[in-house]
């Protein structure tokens, strides 16, 4: 009875959606299902996040001000502190982080935490769907006991599925829309709930037959991405040693039409996916007594790359007859990844941290960071022109970011260690690639 009334509900746009957790795969998500007509309500800790929400004022990169703004005001989409707005939203979706604690351990407090108030309001018919990365088994072995001590039962009163986010920020070309979802349920009612829900703001909705085979789907995804990178960074060392340049050879391998994907080295992993997740599933296999060791092995190669990359810089200062002790190091770039302002686990942070460590006199340019804190100090952006190309001893690019003009920073920077290939084609002794 229940599924029939909420398979309306989703088919008429008359379901009330919960987001809870509005980061940046919990925003653009609210937004998904407000602009298909629902009326979502954005549930998350961070009072300044729903004041922003709103005012219409996006933190977001990839969520445009004025289109938050005209949801907002448009009354299909508003934003809380207040955990009992839970009571009578139809659908509920799970967005909080799932970081790793100091001994690189999964820290779901904040997925415990969202469990435990849904728990609290929770009510017949509602459909509970959680879409932060988890380690195989968190939907059933985990929020299934705790939302069924409510006495409700799963499949029948309520329903509970696990769908993993693919959001890639910055991503112009495959967006919400257009990118493939992957669904699963408890129960086959519940899947069946699930794929019509994402149905109305996903063009491909994939079902899988079980919640955990849904979450080592997307274990899967970004072990591939943390292991391919880790092979293709000890691929540049091995290029260096062998006097080769990495790229070219990556380039040429790339020509093959079948069985051959590029990845391309870099100063290291950053973000909130690819350094963290593999984790998650190592640490389950810990608990079955196996070891996962490709992912040992790719977070240790890949762990590495800030040192490798100070390890160049230092090399190249002294080919050209300095040391790293008091000379002006410019980074170029501090994000994670280009084009987005996001710094989380940005290998541009250990690198600084090694260069301080060294007695360097670090500055950056960055314009999607104004101001970057350290441990010790803050650092504020520098504009990426000629003064500071001239008086840097040695230039560092660590984020390509497109806005960046490449050909100014080679024709004015009297040394460069070029970490991303950013000064492809251009010559001159000066620059230095991974
Ligand atoms: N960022 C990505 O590119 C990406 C891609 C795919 C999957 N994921 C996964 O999605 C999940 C969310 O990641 P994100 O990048 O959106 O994180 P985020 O840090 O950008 O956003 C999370 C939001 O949740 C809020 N929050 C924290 N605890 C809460 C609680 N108990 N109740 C309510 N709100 C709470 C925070 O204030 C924040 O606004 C993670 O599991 C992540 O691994 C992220």
């Amino acid at each position: 009875m229940y599924q029939q009334q909420l398979l309306s509900k989703i088919a008429e746009r008359t379901a009330r959606i919960g987001v809870i957790g509005l980061g940046y795969v919990g925003l653009p998500l609210a937004l998904g299902w407000a602009r298909a007509g629902f009326r979502v309500t954005g549930l998350d800790v961070d009072e300044r996040r729903v004041d922003l929400c709103r005012q219409g004022l996006s933190w977001i990169s990839d969520v445009p001000s004025d289109e938050l703004a005209e949801l907002v005001q448009g009354g299909y989409l508003t934003a809380t502190t207040d955990m009992a707005a839970l009571t009578g939203l139809d659908a509920v979706s799970i967005c909080v982080p799932t970081p790793l604690n100091k001994t690189k351990d999964p820290d779901i407090t904040a997925v415990l935490s969202a469990v435990e108030a849904i728990s609290t309001y929770l009510q017949r018919g509602q459909l509970i769907v959680l879409e932060s990365t988890t380690y195989p088994g968190t939907t059933d072995e985990l929020i299934l006991p705790r939302l069924s001590q409510t006495g409700l039962s799963v499949g029948g009163d309520f329903f509970l599925a696990f769908s993993p986010e693919r959001t890639d920020p910055g991503n112009v070309r495959f967006g919400l829309r257009n990118t493939p979802k992957v669904v699963a349920g408890i129960t086959p009612a519940c899947l069946e709930l699930v794929a019509a829900l994402y149905r109305t703001i996903v063009d491909t909705v994939i079902p899988v037959s079980s919640t955990r085979v849904a979450e080592l789907v997307k274990l899967l995804e970004n072990m591939f991405r943390a292991v391919n990178i880790g092979m293709v960074n000890e691929l540049a060392v091995i290029a260096d040693l062998l006097d080769v340049n990495v790229w070219e050879v990556i380039s040429a391998a790339a020509t093959k039409p079948f069985g051959f994907m590029p990845f391309y080295p870099g100063p290291g992993l950053g973000g909130h996916c690819i350094p963290v997740d593999p984790h998650y599933l190592a640490w389950k296999l810990r608990t079955l007594n196996y070891k996962t060791r490709f992912i040992e092995v790719a977070s240790e190669i890949n762990g590495q790359m800030p040192r490798y990359v100070v390890e160049r810089i230092t090399a190249a200062m002294n080919e050209a007859g300095k040391c790293l002790n008091g000379s002006r190091i410019l980074i170029v770039g501090v994000t994670y990844k280009r084009d987005v302002a996001d710094l989380r686990e940005s290998p541009a942070l250990d690198i600084i941290e090694l260069l301080h460590l060294r007695k360097a006199r670090i500055a950056y340019a960055d314009p999607y960071i104004p101001l970057l804190k350290l441990a010790e100090t803050t650092l504020e952006a520098v504009p990426l022109d000629e003064e500071q190309l001239r008086n840097a001893d040695c230039v560092v690019i660590v984020t390509d970011h497109r806005v960046f003009d490449y050909a100014a920073i080679t024709a004015t920077a009297s040394l460069i260690v070029d970490t991303r290939n950013a000064t492809a084609g251009m010559v001159g002794s000066h620059i230095g690639r991974l």
